[in-house]
């Protein structure tokens, strides 16, 4: 269509109707507003009362060039757009904060607001970007909600983990802006991963030593975390299975909970089959104990001796299968990084290797941030250090594209 020559946005001339309610995140939604109307959507933007306790509806309408509605059965509104108008007019509805009270009231199907009743009334598909307070995400009460909204076909993008307005630190974040274009682009181009199931590990392991210790790294699992969400969001089936992390599963992953290399080995050949794409981001340890002492070993020896044995290599026996997944390696190194990395994508006959630098000042090892330098067998790609949501959403997509690109070929896997 465009001379411009610059590839458009699955967004472009796309009806959005964004619902505000209140939280503090609303002002992000003010940013999300911008973006997605300079990506080419068509905004219609709805605020609850609360809502415009912390944004003015004025900014709103700036931003999305057209008026904002507020109010159910407000004649003037009603005559501009009706309510059942604007639920038809929608392509796709997004709540945005989406507050603890407002999913409470799409489980229960009210109607008594106006973005309630056009939540009721739309038949698009809808996606909630919830945001509040730590406490109120965990609370029985929401995660019950949230279960049964998600088995009724209404998609959650985040909440992330992070810092909140509140001063605690904890899942309920609500996803920047640019994460929830990128995950609204992928959804209206049907998802660069669409109908395709993809296999996760994440974390580190536990091998242990005795009764009471173990064997571990510092892994924090936050790259595999991110990979599972964003995988998620681009489409796929994702099942996540993960060592001992302080993290909360991503919403709509199947997620699978290891200690040992032998039970993430066990857990993930037992579901590979099924896998079109395995990701093994999880820092499985190479060596646990070659004894478990069933009782605490008592200091009593001047030293202590602890012999080690290697565990299975999950990764190689993934790319050993047949048939098997398109199969993507993490490589952590301290030296030689492009050198090791080649070597283990040509060793472990592997489709795909992201390698990152450990033991510096930035990125890699619990880490919130990482860059990665990913090699596969004739090409490669840097990705500057950022976010590890954002690094994951790059590497995401570059998996797509080179599943796609060797589906293409006379390449059976
Ligand atoms: N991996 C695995 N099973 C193991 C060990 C590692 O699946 N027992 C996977 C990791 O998930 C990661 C990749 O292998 O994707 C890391 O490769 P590896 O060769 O183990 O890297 P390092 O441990 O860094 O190897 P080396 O000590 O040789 O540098």
């Amino acid at each position: 269509m465009g001379a411009s020559g610059l590839s458009m946005s699955a967004l472009n001339g796309k009806h959005i109707l964004l619902g505000v309610t209140g939280g503090i995140a609303a002002y992000k939604a003010a940013e999300l507003t911008r973006q997605l109307k300079s990506r080419g959507a068509e905004m219609r933007v709805v605020m609850t009362e609360a809502a415009q306790a912390f944004v003015a509806p004025l900014t709103f309408q700036a931003l999305s060039g057209n008026p904002v509605a507020t109010h159910l059965l407000d004649p003037v509104e009603e005559s501009a757009m009706g309510h059942i108008a604007l639920a038809r007019w929608a392509e796709l509805v997004l709540i945005a904060p989406a507050t603890a009270d407002f999913i409470a009231r799409l489980r229960a199907g009210l109607a008594g607001d106006l973005l309630s009743a056009l939540c009721l009334a739309s038949e698009a598909p809808l996606i909630l970007a919830p945001a509040m307070n730590r406490a109120m995400w965990a609370n029985p009460a929401t995660q019950d909600n949230v279960r049964v909204l998600r088995e009724r076909g209404i998609r959650l993008l985040g909440p992330e983990e992070g810092e909140q307005a509140c001063g605690e630190t904890g899942p309920g974040r609500m996803l920047e802006p640019v994460e929830l274009c990128e995950a609204l682009e992928g959804s209206f181009g049907d998802g660069s991963l669409a109908g395709l199931s993809v296999l996760i590990t994440a974390g580190p392991t536990r091998e242990p030593l005795d009764a009471v210790r173990y064997l571990s790294n510092r892994s924090s699992g936050k790259m595999g975390y991110a990979l599972a969400r964003a995988a998620a969001d681009a489409g796929a089936r994702v099942t996540l299975i993960s060592g001992p992390v302080a993290l909360m599963p991503p919403p709509g992953v199947e997620f699978v909970a290891v200690e040992t290399a032998a039970e993430m080995h066990v857990a993930v050949l037992s579901r590979v089959h099924e896998s079109d794409i395995y990701i093994g981001a999880a820092a499985v340890a190479d060596y646990r104990p070659a004894e478990v002492a069933q009782a605490k070993i008592k200091k009593t020896a001047a030293s202590l001796n602890l012999e080690l044995t290697r565990t299975e290599d999950i990764l190689a026996a993934v790319a050993g299968l047949s048939p098997r997944p398109f199969t993507v390696g993490f490589a952590a190194e301290t030296d030689r990084l492009e050198d090791y990395a080649r070597g283990k994508l040509a060793a472990k006959n592997l489709d795909m290797i992201a390698a990152n630098w450990v033991g510096r000042p930035q990125g890699g090892f619990d880490r919130d941030e990482n860059s990665l330098h990913v090699f596969w067998p004739d090409g490669e790609r840097e990705l500057p250090l950022a976010d590890k949501s954002r690094i994951a959403i790059q590497l995401i997509e570059l998996i797509a594209e080179r599943f796609h690109a060797q589906d293409t070929t006379e390449n059976p896997r």
